[in-house]
């Protein structure tokens, strides 16, 4: 066998091993196993030792996903507290509680009722809705002027989170369905009247810094909602709106689409319409 051979066999299973080691970790058994593999393979190519290895892998997980989320999510709890709800009113509150555990759809709660109908009030009947890196968000549904029985399809990277937001569709009988989806790698193709891709870029760019343009390309709906955060997750705002106002411009510039901003008071939204 050649040296480079070699060199191959030994690095795949290096990697293997730095995936298991950080799979350990509770918070990052559910995660899609690609994406924790293209990040420890980026974290390995720097030449640490393998448990800084493992660290790095596991700060840059949290920092992309896992700052979101309480360190053990209680799934089975959440479905039980939203299974118990009796009539609309309590439906909506058992949603506003269990999304208040995910930090994106906690900050949202407080103008939660005028957000959605801010945003796609004025559209045509939505009759489909591809809610990209959803975290919690699928549960705002209700929340939404959407045409009865509206398509909702919802992608991220955990894979115990999708079970629960199928569990969800399942009870309130919603048409379309939750999936894993790693942004990074693929872009799901999937035809929708609306897109929501809920200040999610920033994010995605910590990994690759092409990848707020290439969905704008990609994602297959005439209207896309893009939202970036006006703080931080530590409560910092500045210079925040302005960068991302103006990383956003670069980002549509020379491109033929009609471009409507609202702001809220922890979320700047640009409705892309092409
Ligand atoms: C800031 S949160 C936004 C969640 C939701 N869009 C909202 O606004 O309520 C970012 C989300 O992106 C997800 N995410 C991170 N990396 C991803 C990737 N490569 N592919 C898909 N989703 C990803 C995280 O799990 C997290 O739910």
């Amino acid at each position: 066998m050649c040296s480079f051979m070699l060199r191959q066999m030994m690095g795949a299973t290096e990697l293997a091993a730095l995936v298991a080691a950080v799979r350990e970790g509770a918070k990052y058994r559910h995660l899609d196993s690609g994406l924790v593999e293209a990040v420890a393979a980026a974290e390995l190519a720097k030449g640490r030792s393998f448990k800084e290895s493992v660290k790095a892998t596991r700060n840059k997980l949290h920092q992309v996903a896992g700052a979101y989320l309480p360190d053990r999510p209680d799934y089975a709890k959440w479905l039980k507290v939203i299974s118990q709800a009796a009539n609309d009113d309590e439906q909506r509150a058992a949603y506003r509680q269990v999304m208040a555990y995910h930090a994106s759809t906690r900050e949202r709660l407080p103008f939660l009722d005028t957000f959605y109908s801010t945003i796609l009030g004025d559209l045509p009947p939505v009759h489909s809705v591809l809610d990209l890196a959803c975290g919690l968000n699928p549960l705002a549904a209700a929340w939404m002027p959407l045409a009865a029985g509206a398509r909702y399809d919802a992608c991220d990277i955990y894979q115990d989170q999708i079970g629960f937001l199928n569990h969800v569709f399942q009870q309130r009988e919603q048409p379309g369905q939750a999936f894993i989806g790693n942004l990074l790698v693929d872009v799901p193709n999937q035809a929708a009247d609306v897109a929501l891709l809920l200040k999610t870029i920033p994010c995605l760019e910590q990994a690759d810094k092409n990848i707020g343009a290439r969905l704008l390309a990609q994602i297959n709906a005439p209207v896309i909602v893009v939202s970036f955060p006006a703080r931080s997750l530590g409560g910092r705002s500045k210079g925040m709106v302005q960068n991302y106002a103006d990383h956003f411009a670069d980002l549509v510039a020379g491109q033929p689409w009609q471009v409507n901003r609202f702001d809220f008071p922890t979320e700047m939204v640009f409705r892309l319409i092409r």
